[in-house]
């Protein structure tokens, strides 16, 4: 880890918020016409109006009640406004305003008409000599970035990403929009309070805490956990939050989190955020990780106990530069955030587990890129461009294997196009050079014309086009092999015709990658008979590895095999993350078990977030 710390050329040129006090060159005034004027995208997933008006830093006070599930707050930003500003424009969600002031004066601030998806405008009237907006407001009980765990062990954790930082924070929801922040948060005694900033590492004696965040973050990674939860130091820079039952096992399943750091350095340069720590959260939650900048929410469903499922430790903090640093300009460049990742995680993979382990995961990724596209075909072939068109859809509809996957493939045939050295020299300075921007698929493209494809064999040979604004897997994309995943595959050959599970499968000695892979490619129509063996002679149904027992619970939907239904109720029931969750709901409908899909489903329903309860509602037909 490079020491002192990493203050990026960027950030010190564009942000003057956070650094009025420092000793600068350039005036004030000159700095925030450069916020002003930032190239931005049109984002049309947010009201807001950069141009006109643009956050900076916030300062947020707020009291978190659990008996009413209400955050009752007040946001005050600081502004740049351009000389002839009369307003500035704020995203809503179901807050319930109670005052705004400007400088200090109270005003008559507007809530425009409710739009599906988008939420409400908040117009606050300014002239170009404001400097700050003050908003008093309740967040809703229903907040659909919340999730409120009722019970012994009251838990509370948002998730902002794509745009519901809205419905607990007014705010300017544009990932191309960037501020510092501060907060001074009061949650119940015997309960700590973390957020995407620093962060305490015990809990206080009064329930109040103060966080200071000065690297500028976009609204989509704002993000607040509250719960009964203990700190472990795993490495100088890293740390584990869990609750008391989990901690142990937490800290044993992510005590490499400080090799992955220093493996991602060395490829990519400093990391930017002083700390990664790992929160974990209730099972609920509905993705397996989120990469808050600081502090990583991850799902418990990854503790395996062998540390097999760490890769998502990887991507989330792969997302620390790609992301976080260099941040997609609209949910239309989502690739630019997930493709960089998926394909920066593999590297990190690579180099601290080696090549084999990393090709097994890209042997699986494509497996699951070439289903999903065949899939995504069949019913809207534009969504499988890497550039989108989410414009008046839910921003979430592009969170598909396009944007990872095709995005990861698209960068491994830009490395396999120009070699490792080259392609590592690019993306380092793509990071520098960009860092706390945002950056569109057009500007990128250009980038990369001008700093790595510079000769029209290049531009031939990878065919951008195709890539980016095609439908489909170019006919280039790259080739994965993993001599051991094809060793399965010939493996579930041979039980498939017979062989016996006892004798003839070595599935001790595989890793969850192999099991995976035969699990998840059993044949649908495989006799009860045969997955009861399997799970005789392997207890896959005990198996600690949630992975390995999601593959399995699907392929018991499909075959109709009644003896998982039981684990697979209380796998729905206690787990809610939404990549589980769809498939196994999914393979009940395709197989005429819809009685029994909802009847899980309502039992699980209310321990949902509403990230996954908008997808299920949608698949289900809920309510029914
Ligand atoms: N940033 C995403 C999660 C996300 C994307 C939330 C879009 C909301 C909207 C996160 O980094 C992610 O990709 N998580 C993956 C894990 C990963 C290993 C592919 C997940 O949760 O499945
Ligand atoms: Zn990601």
């Amino acid at each position: 880890m490079r020491k002192p710390l990493y203050i990026p050329l960027g950030l010190l040129a564009l942000v003057s918020a956070a650094f009025v006090g420092c000793e600068s060159e350039t005036s004030p005034s000159v700095k925030s016409q450069a916020i002003l004027e930032m190239k931005r995208a049109n984002d049309f997933h947010s009201f807001s109006r950069p141009e006109e008006a643009v956050v900076t830093h916030l300062n947020w006070t707020a009291s978190i009640d659990f008996t009413t599930r209400i955050i009752t707050a007040t946001a005050a930003y600081d502004i740049q406004s351009a000389a002839d500003a009369q307003r500035i424009l704020f995203d809503c969600v179901d807050l319930n305003v109670t005052a705004v002031a400007v400088d200090g004066a109270p005003v008559d601030w507007q809530l425009g008409p409710a739009q599906p998806i988008m939420g409400q405008p908040l117009s606050i009237p300014i002239t170009g000599d404001s400097k700050n907006v003050q908003i008093t407001y309740q967040s809703s009980p229903d907040a659909g970035a919340l999730l409120w765990v009722e019970g012994e062990q009251p838990f509370l954790f948002t998730q902002s990403q794509a745009i519901l930082a809205r419905t607990w924070i007014p705010c300017q929801d544009s990932p191309g929009i960037r501020f510092t922040y501060e907060a001074h948060v009061d949650v119940p005694a015997g309960t700590m309070a973390m957020m995407s900033a620093t962060n305490p590492t015990e809990q206080s004696a009064d329930g109040h805490y103060d966080f200071t965040m000065d690297q500028p973050i976009p609204s989509y990674l704002l993000a607040l956990a509250v719960g009964n939860v203990e700190f472990r130091s795993v490495g100088a820079h890293t740390g584990v939050y869990a609750v008391p039952e989990l901690i142990d096992a937490a800290a044993y399943e992510f005590a490499e989190m400080e090799e992955l750091l220093v493996a991602a350095e060395n490829l990519y340069g400093a990391y930017a955020w002083e700390r990664y720590d790992l929160l974990v959260l209730p099972a609920a939650f509905p993705f397996g990780g989120m990469e808050n900048p600081r502090l990583t929410f991850a799902t418990p469903t990854i503790i395996a106990g062998d540390r097999s499922l760490v890769s998502l430790v990887a991507h989330e903090l792969a997302h620390s530069w790609s992301g976080n640093l260099v941040t997609n300009a609209t949910w239309d460049d989502f690739w630019l955030n997930e493709g960089f990742t998926v394909y920066f995680e593999q590297r990190i993979m690579e180099a601290v587990y080696g090549r084999e382990i990393s090709e097994m995961l890209a042997t699986l990724s494509y497996q699951g890129l070439v289903d999903e596209v065949d899939q995504i075909m069949d019913t809207n072939p534009d969504d499988t461009h890497l550039k989108l068109h989410l414009q008046d859809r839910d921003p979430d509809d592009g969170m598909t294997a396009i944007a990872y996957d095709k995005g990861y493939f698209f960068l491994r045939l830009l490395e396999e196009t120009v070699g490792r050295e080259e392609f590592d020299g690019f993306l380092k300075t793509y990071f520098e050079t960009h860092s706390f921007s945002v950056m569109d698929t057009d500007r990128f493209i250009e980038y990369l014309k001008s700093n790595l494809l510079n000769s029209p064999e290049l531009l031939a040979e990878v065919n951008l086009d195709a890539w980016i604004f095609g439908p489909g897997l170019p006919v280039n994309c790259p080739s994965v092999g993993s001599a051991r995943i094809e060793r399965v595959d010939a493996t579930l050959e041979a039980w498939e015709s017979g062989a016996k599970a006892t004798t003839d499968l070595p599935w001790n000695d595989w890793v969850y990658q192999e099991r995976y892979r035969f699990l998840s490619n059993l044949d649908d129509n495989s006799s009860a008979d045969r997955l009861a063996e399997l799970d005789e002679v392997w207890s896959i149904s005990e198996t600690g590895n949630n992975e390995v027992l999601f593959a399995w619970l699907e392929q018991s939907i499909r075959s109709q095999y009644g003896p998982s239904y039981p684990r697979l109720e209380s796998f729905l029931v206690q787990i809610g993350r939404r990549k589980f969750l769809t498939p196994l709901y999914r393979a009940m409908i395709e197989t005429g078990q819809v009685e029994m899909a909802n009847r899980i489903y309502h039992l699980a329903r209310p321990g949902y977030h509403s990230v996954a309860t908008g997808t299920m509602d949608e698949l289900l037909n809920w309510p029914i």
